[in-house]
C-alpha cells in the first residue's frame, strides 16, 4: 500500500454515548485522571476484585444483578452482594488451604458460574489465576501447569482426569466442583468447603504492581508463554469498558469469549464488573438459533463476539436471524481477528447496526485501537488507539514510518495494562521490547493519513484459526512424536469461516505408508495430546520438507507453495 485508496466511510451514529468526541478525549487525556475513580487512589493500596464487585455490593448496586449465567441445563442470576459473598467463601476456602498471595491457582472447566467466583475470590486474595480451555487435553494441561509451577487447580470430575498429577510435584490440591464418589488424598471437595466456609474475607491489600493473572498463549518458537498482568490493569480494564463497550447503567452485555483466552477475563469479567454492568454468560456450545435466542430472552443490549462467530451466523443465513428479536441490541463488537468488510455489510443489515473493530492482544491486557460508536468508521480498518495509547507503524530499527507504508504495528510503553512478565522467560519478555520505547505486537499494519489502523498480517508464522492463537511449532512438536512422522511443518492456510485453518505438512519415517487411516490417527493424535483447536484440519504427506541449512523448516515456503505465490528468497534453503 502506498497511496490514498477511496475508502468506504459509515458515519458515526448520533446517540447518548459515553465517548462524545475521540478527538477532544484523545488531546486531553491522563490516565492519573481516570485513576480518581477508585477507592484506592490516594492509598495505592487496592485490589481489582474488591473493586469490580465489593465496592459495588457494599453501596447503591448491592441488589443489582451482576451475572446472568445460562447453558443448556443451568438458568441462574447472582446480584454483586451475592457475588461478593460467593467469592469471598472461595477466598477463604483457598486461604484454609495456605494458599496466599503470588500463588498460582489454575482453572480447568466448562464455563459455569463457579469459574467466575472463583476467579474473583482467588484475586481478593492476592493468589495469580491461571485460566485454561476446557478443550486443553494433558500435554497442553501439563505444559502450562508445570511452566506456572501451581499450586492448586479448580475442576470438575471428568476433566481432572487430564491433570498428570505424578508429573505436577508442586500441585498440591485438586478443588473438584462437582459431586465423585471416590475422593484422592489431595483432591478438596468444593461443595463441602464453600459450604463452611465464611462470608466474610480478610481482602488482600495489594500494590497495583501486584499480579492476579496468567494467560499462556503461543508464539511462532518454543512452548506456549505465560503473560502477566497486574492489578493496576484494571484502570484500562475500566476506562474501556466504559467507552468502547460504551457500558451504561441499565445495559445488559453478553461477551461471548471463554475465561481461558483474554477477551474472556478482562472484557468477559473485569470491565464489565468495574463498570457495575449486567454481565450475561453463556455456556456450551455455539448454535446460530440459540445465540439468537439468548439475545432476545435477555434483551442484550451490548454485544463483544468474534469474526468467525459473525461469520457463522453470516453463512446460517438471514432467515434463522429474522426468528429472534435482535431490536434491544445497541452497540456490537468484535475482537481476535481481521473484521471482513462483508461481515460489517451484513451486520448492518440483520442487526441494523455497525459491528465495531477492536484490536488489542493478550500482551496487551486491554483494547489498543479501536473503533468509538462516536467515530466515523471505515469497513476493514481496526479504527484508531484509545486515548492514553500512542500507536505507530515502524521500521525494523525502531523508526516511525509514514502513511500507507507497511510496517511492524507498534505500541509506545508503557500503558496501565501492558504485560510485566513473561512467566520464566525474562528474554522473550524482552524481546517484544527490543526497539527503544516501543512494543512491537509481530502484527503488520499500515496507516493511513487520517490515523485509521489496517491490519494486514503476522510477521511471524503464528496461525489464528478461529480467533485462537495457535503456535505452529506447538504443533509440529506433537506431530513428530508420532512414531509414523519424521518431519512436518505447520502453516496458517486461508479458510472463509475460520480466518485460518492449520494445515500440516509432514515426511513419513521409513515403513510407513500413507493411508486415509494413517492421517486420521496422525490428526486425532494431536487432538489428544494438545487440544481440538491445535489439530490440523489438512495434512499434506510430501517427500521432503523445505530447510534451511541449519535444519529449520521454512515454513513461509510452504506457505508460498501452498498460495501459489512466489517462494521468495531462497539462498538459505539447504538444496
Ligand atoms: O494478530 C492479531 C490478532 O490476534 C492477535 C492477538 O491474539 P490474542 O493474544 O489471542 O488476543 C486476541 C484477543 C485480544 C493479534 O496479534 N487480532 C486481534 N484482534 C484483531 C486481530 N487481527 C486483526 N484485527 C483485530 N481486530
Amino acid at each position: 500500500m502506498t497511496e490514498r485508496q477511496l475508502v468506504e466511510t459509515i458515519p458515526s451514529v448520533k446517540g447518548r454515548y459515553n465517548l462524545q468526541s475521540y478527538e477532544s478525549a484523545y488531546s486531553t487525556f491522563r490516565w492519573d485522571e481516570i485513576k480518581t475513580q477508585f477507592t484506592w487512589h490516594q492509598t495505592g493500596n487496592c485490589n481489582l476484585a474488591y473493586e469490580a464487585i465489593d465496592r459495588h455490593a457494599q453501596g447503591s448496586l448491592k441488589n443489582k444483578t451482576a451475572l446472568i449465567y445460562e447453558d443448556d441445563a443451568r438458568k441462574e442470576k447472582y446480584t454483586f452482594e451475592q457475588l461478593s459473598q460467593i467469592s469471598n467463601r472461595f477466598g477463604n476456602l483457598l486461604l484454609k488451604l495456605g494458599i496466599g498471595q503470588g500463588d498460582r491457582v489454575f482453572f480447568f472447566m466448562p464455563r459455569n458460574p463457579e469459574i467466575y467466583t472463583g476467579i474473583i475470590g482467588t484475586i481478593k486474595i492476592g493468589a495469580i489465576v491461571g485460566p485454561l480451555f476446557e478443550a486443553f487435553m494433558e500435554g497442553a494441561v501439563l505444559d502450562r501447569l508445570a511452566d506456572a509451577e501451581a499450586v492448586a487447580i479448580v475442576t470438575t470430575s471428568a476433566l481432572k482426569q487430564r491433570i498428570p498429577r505424578d508429573k505436577l510435584p508442586h500441585l498440591k490440591y485438586v478443588i473438584v466442583v462437582d459431586e465423585q464418589e471416590q475422593w484422592l488424598p489431595g483432591e478438596i471437595d468444593y461443595r463441602q468447603e464453600m459450604a463452611e466456609a465464611s462470608d466474610e474475607l480478610d481482602i488482600a491489600w495489594v500494590d497495583l504492581e501486584h499480579p492476579f493473572i496468567l494467560h499462556y498463549t503461543s508464539g511462532s518458537t518454543g512452548k506456549p508463554k505465560g503473560v502477566l498482568h497486574v492489578h493496576g490493569a484494571m484502570i484500562q480494564h475500566y476506562i474501556t469498558g466504559k467507552w468502547v463497550l460504551d457500558l451504561q447503567d441499565d445495559d445488559i452485555y453478553w461477551c461471548t469469549g471463554d475465561p481461558g483466552w483474554v477477551t474472556g477475563t478482562t472484557y468477559g469479567i473485569f470491565a464489565p464488573w468495574l463498570n457495575g454492568a449486567t454481565n450475561l454468560i453463556r455456556g456450551g456450545r455455539f448454535s446460530p438459533e440459540r445465540w439468537y435466542q439468548t439475545i432476545e430472552d435477555y434483551k442484550v443490549t451490548v454485544w463483544y463476539s468474534a469474526p468467525t462467530a459473525f461469520r457463522m451466523l453470516m453463512s446460517a443465513g438471514d432467515e434463522v436471524a429474522r426468528k429472534s428479536d435482535l431490536s434491544t441490541l445497541r452497540h456490537v463488537l468484535s475482537v481476535g481477528e481481521p473484521l471482513n468488510p462483508e461481515v460489517i455489510r451484513w451486520g448492518m443489515k440483520v442487526f441494523g447496526k455497525r459491528i465495531h473493530d477492536t484490536w488489542w492482544m493478550t500482551e496487551t491486557g486491554a483494547h489498543m485501537i479501536v473503533n468509538f460508536p462516536c467515530m466515523d468508521m471505515r469497513p476493514g480498518s481496526m479504527g484508531k488507539p484509545f486515548p492514553g495509547i500512542q500507536a505507530a507503524i515502524v521500521d525494523d530499527q525502531g523508526n516511525e514510518l509514514p502513511p500507507y507504508r507497511l510496517g511492524n504495528l507498534a505500541i509506545r510503553t508503557p500503558w496501565p495494562s501492558m504485560m510485566r512478565k513473561i512467566w520464566n522467560n525474562p528474554a522473550k519478555y524482552e524481546e517484544y521490547f527490543r526497539l527503544k520505547g516501543w512494543y512491537i505486537s509481530g502484527d503488520s499494519a499500515y496507516r493511513d493519513e487520517d490515523g485509521y489502523f489496517w491490519f494486514q498480517g503476522r510477521v511471524d508464522d503464528v496461525i489464528n484459526t478461529s480467533g485462537e492463537r495457535v503456535g505452529p511449532f506447538d504443533v509440529e512438536s506433537k506431530l513428530v512424536e508420532h512414531p509414523a512422522v519424521a518431519e512436518a511443518g505447520v502453516i496458517g492456510k486461508p479458510d472463509p469461516i475460520r480466518g485460518e485453518i492449520i494445515k500440516a505438512f509432514i515426511s513419513l519415517r521409513e515403513g510407513y505408508r500413507e493411508t486415509p487411516e494413517l492421517l486420521e490417527e496422525i490428526r486425532l493424535f494431536v487432538r489428544n495430546g494438545l487440544s481440538a483447536h491445535s489439530a490440523p484440519r489438512e495434512i499434506e504427506v510430501v517427500g521432503k520438507l523445505p530447510k534451511t541449512r541449519s535444519g529449520k523448516i521454512m515454513r513461509r515456503v510452504l506457505k508460498a507453495q501452498e498460495l501459489g505465490l512466489p517462494t521468495g528468497d531462497l539462498s538459505t534453503i539447504e538444496d
